[in-house]
């Protein structure tokens, strides 16, 4: 993970900020995010396809994390935004993001959402379905507007990766079919409609993806299609929309795609093709989430109770868990480890890290090798950037930890932390309960 340190205390630093300091400070459980480490992954992605496929564009995958703050990062670095709902949107405006910048994604847009996107004339709307299909050519018709859409297709390839974040098979609630004619015959109506303008398509192959001909498969696929639109539609589609989903390695069991090796099979893959096929070259987009904000991230506990039931496990407890990071709990997902205020200190012991909800599979790391943990011991778990704080929840009135941003020179909030008022505040209670 990026600019992590051991100091002399054999305490651990990141940015050049001592966490015991900040956790002194800022309090725990805390998300900490490392702001040059975002913004040299967002640079990888730019400078990548700048020097191998110029006509393209990265948007950062809001579901990953989003605030305002982050809008700000994501803009500085001339990165768009593809947003997935009227909450993401509203966000990504209010932090300034140009609209030309933003797509807009998701399988159910409600009527409302497809409103406001219309309203804040967005770049485009990557249509799910022939429902939004209609809605979305009626909505712009009475506002007098032509919406400019993708059409969400799914190319039939089952990458490797879980099967909760696989997406890009036939049997998805995703997208449209190749293989089953279903996206063709949207494509024939989105090209009748007269306040629809298609610009292209797109496809999202699935999450966590380290395989990178994966994409050059999908690649393949989806230039076919381009062809076949050419030829049986009559349509020249122009923009071509890949998804995100690379990987990055949340242990050291897993080694890190490189960005610059992925902008380069896509850029020649899509070169090769395009010539075989004899279809002009088209503008590339590309929507990583993960691989930009999930090791810039990591998140700061203390430790509480420790529990050994002999010969069987020892159980260190800290005071977040599955409400700040579900992801062990829904993907089995893992992660490393490191006690902040003994990193220097032999890994000793065997142990297992749970958080403090009321739920068995509430287990953080299952057997991890640490020093010797007391009480009051700060652990900190790294690369837990992507759907971390965008997927915690309340459960059990846990309040949500603040995000902190962390760069050389300084130490601000990105999100504050959730108070006990805040808990309540769209509580309710009626009169008559009174
Ligand atoms: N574009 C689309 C259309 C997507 O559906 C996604 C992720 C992305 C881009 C960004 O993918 P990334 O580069 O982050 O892999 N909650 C799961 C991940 C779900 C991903 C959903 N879509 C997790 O925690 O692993």
């Amino acid at each position: 993970q990026g600019n992590m340190e051991i100091n002399e205390q054999g305490q651990l630093e990141i940015a050049g900020h001592n966490l015991v300091d900040i956790a002194e400070e800022y309090g725990s459980p805390l998300y900490i995010l490392d702001e040059e480490e975002i913004r040299t992954n967002c640079r990888a992605y730019r400078e990548a396809f700048e020097k191998f496929y110029p006509n393209s564009m990265t948007l950062y995958a809001s579901k990953a994390f989003l605030s305002l703050a982050m809008a700000r990062i994501i803009d500085q670095e001339g990165l768009g935004l593809d947003v997935v709902s009227g909450g993401e949107l509203y966000t990504a405006l209010k932090a300034n993001v140009a609209a030309d910048k933003i797509y807009f994604h998701g399988n159910n847009k409600t009527l409302e959402e497809l409103d406001m996107a219309l309203e804040a004339e967005i770049n485009a709307f990557v249509v799910d379905n022939r429902y939004e299909l209609d809605m979305l050519n009626q909505m712009a018709g009475k506002k007098d507007m032509i919406a400019d859409i993708l059409i969400r297709v799914t190319p039939g390839i089952e990458a490797h990766t879980h099967s909760y974040i696989q997406t890009g098979q036939t049997d998805s609630k995703f997208g449209l079919g190749i293989q089953n004619g279903l996206a063709l015959e949207a494509i024939k109506e989105a090209k009748e409609l007269e306040n629809i303008n298609l610009k292209g398509i797109h496809c999202h192959i699935g999450s966590q993806i380290f395989k990178l001909e994966s994409f050059a498969k999908a690649v393949d696929v989806m230039l076919e299609f381009v062809e076949d639109v050419k030829e049986e539609a009559g349509v020249i589609l122009e923009e071509l929309n890949l998804g995100g989903g690379i990987g990055i390695p949340y242990t050291d069991a897993e080694e890190k795609p490189d960005i610059e090796e992925y902008a380069k099979i896509v850029a020649e893959s899509i070169t090769a093709k395009c010539e075989e096929l004899d279809i002009p070259l088209p503008k590339v987009i590309n929507e990583p989430g993960r691989s930009i904000i999930a090791t810039a991230g990591s998140t700061l506990y203390t430790v509480g109770s420790i529990k050994e039931i002999p010969g069987i496990r020892k159980y260190v407890a800290v005071d977040g868990g599955m409400t700040d990071n579900i992801r062990p709990a829904l993907y089995e997902a893992e992660y490393e480890a490191i006690l902040v205020n003994k990193a220097d200190q032999a890994e000793e012991e065997l142990v297992t890290i749970t958080g403090k909800c009321c739920e068995s599979g509430d287990i953080l790391i299952r057997d991890i090798q640490l020093p010797q943990a007391e009480a009051g011991d700060l652990l900190l778990i790294s690369c837990t950037g992507a759907y971390g704080y965008s997927m915690s929840s309340n459960y059990n009135g846990i309040t949500r930890p603040g995000v902190l941003l962390l760069s050389e020179n300084s130490i601000d909030w990105a999100v504050k932390p959730q108070s006990y008022e805040d808990l309540i505040a769209n509580d309710v209670v009626a009169e008559r309960l009174k």
